[in-house]
C-alpha cells in the first residue's frame, strides 16, 4: 500500500489526485526556480567576476523587454496558482447535494459518530466505495481538527458551530484518521480510522446493526419530550412557534427584516439561543434550550427537523433517504436487503 512517491500518503478519494497535482505542480514549480535562480547566480559570480583591481565595469542601461518579460512570466504563473487552486476550493468546500450526511461529533478525546440510519462508531468510520458521503461536524468541548490523509480533506471542527467536508472513496481498505489541532493532552491519542468497504459489504454492515435508533427517531422522541410540539405542532397547531415541517433549506423571514435559508447553524441557534434571530410574526416567548441539550442530541434533532419535509419534496439520491424519519417510521431496517 504505497504510492510512487514514498513519503506521499495513499490517494483513495476522488479530490486526492487534484491535491496532489497541485502539490507536485508548486513542488516542480519551486525545484526549478530554485536551481535555476542558483544556477544563474552561479554563472552570473564566474562570468563576471572582477578580473584586475582595477577594472571598471561596463554601465548598463534598462532594458524595457527583459523588465516586461520578469513582470509577465510570474502574474501568469502566479494566476495560474490562483485559479488552479481556487477551482479546487470550491469543489471541496462545496458539498453535493446527493451526497449520504453522516454526523461527527468530537470531544476529548474521542470522535463519535453517528450515520443517518443509527449507527453509532466511536473513531471509526465506515463508508462505502464510490457514493459521495457529507460530514456534518461540531464539537462538544474545544476546537479540534477531522483529518483524513489518504482522502486529503481536513477541516476544523469547532464548539457551538457546524462546519462540514465532503468526500467520495475510490478504494476499499482502512486508513489513518487524525484530530489535526492541538487539543489537550490526549490529543496525540485521538486518531481512528476510516474503513472503506465494497458497496455491499458495506450495506450489509449497515442493516447488521440494528439495535439503534436513526438520529431522526431519536430527535422526534426528543422533540415530545422537551416540549416541542406544544408550540411547533408538526402541521402548524399550538400556533405560538413556526411550523417545522418544511423548515429546513427553507428561506425564513426574521422579525428585523432579514432573511436567511434555514441550515444546520440556524435551526441550532433557534435551539440554544432562540431570541437571537426570531421569526418574523413571533414574540420571543420561546425558552433556551442552552445546556438542557448535548451536542448529539441537537444533531438529533436537526434531523428530526431535516425529515420533516412536505410530500412534494423531491427525493434525494437512490440509497439516500431525504425523510429518514418516515422510512424509519414505516419499516424500521430491512431485515437483509439481499
Ligand atoms: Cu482533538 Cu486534537
Amino acid at each position: 500500500m504505497q504510492t510512487w512517491v514514498p513519503f506521499v500518503p495513499e490517494s483513495a478519494s476522488t479530490l486526492s489526485w487534484k491535491v496532489d497535482a497541485l502539490y507536485f505542480f508548486l513542488s516542480g514549480l519551486t525545484m526549478f526556480f530554485t536551481l535555476f535562480i542558483s544556477g544563474t547566480l552561479l554563472f552570473f559570480v564566474l562570468k563576471y567576476r572582477r578580473r584586475s583591481p582595477h577594472e571598471v565595469p561596463r554601465p548598463v542601461a534598462g532594458s524595457h523587454k527583459l523588465e516586461t518579460l520578469w513582470s509577465v512570466i510570474p502574474f501568469v504563473i502566479a494566476m495560474t496558482i490562483f485559479a488552479w487552486s481556487a477551482g479546487l476550493y470550491f469543489e471541496q468546500y462545496r458539498p453535493p447535494k446527493n451526497a449520504v450526511e453522516v454526523y461527527v461529533v468530537g470531544k476529548q478525546w474521542m470522535w463519535k459518530i453517528q450515520h443517518t440510519t443509527g449507527q453509532r462508531e466511536i473513531n471509526q468510520l465506515h463508508v462505502p466505495v464510490g457514493r459521495k458521503i457529507k460530514l456534518i461536524m461540531t464539537s462538544e468541548d474545544v476546537i479540534h481538527d477531522f483529518f483524513i490523509p489518504a482522502f486529503r480533506i481536513k477541516t476544523d471542527v469547532l464548539p457551538g458551530r457546524y462546519t462540514s467536508q465532503w468526500f467520495e472513496a475510490t478504494k476499499a481498505g482502512t486508513y489513518h484518521l487524525f484530530c489535526a489541532e492541538y487539543c489537550g493532552m490526549n490529543h496525540s491519542g485521538m486518531i481512528g480510522s476510516v474503513i472503506v468497504m465494497e458497496p455491499r459489504e458495506f450495506d450489509n454492515w449497515l442493516s447488521g446493526n440494528t439495535s439503534q435508533q436513526p438520529p431522526a427517531v431519536a430527535g422526534q422522541q426528543l422533540y415530545q419530550t422537551l416540549g416541542c410540539a406544544s408550540c411547533h405542532g408538526a402541521t402548524g397547531e399550538g400556533g405560538r412557534g413556526p411550523t417545522l415541517t418544511g423548515l429546513f433549506g427553507s428561506q425564513v423571514s426574521l422579525a428585523n427584516g432579514q432573511t436567511l435559508r434555514a441550515d444546520e447553524a440556524y435551526i441550532r441557534e433557534s435551539i440554544v439561543n432562540p431570541h437571537v434571530r426570531l421569526v418574523a410574526g413571533f414574540g420571543p416567548i420561546m425558552p433556551t434550550f442552552q445546556g438542557q441539550v448535548t451536542e448529539e442530541q441537537l444533531v438529533q434533532l436537526i434531523a428530526f427537523i431535516k425529515s420533516l419535509q412536505g410530500a412534494s419534496q423531491p427525493s434525494a439520491a437512490p440509497g439516500v433517504s431525504s425523510t429518514p424519519m418516515a422510512q424509519a417510521v414505516a419499516s424500521p431496517q430491512p431485515a437483509n436487503t439481499r
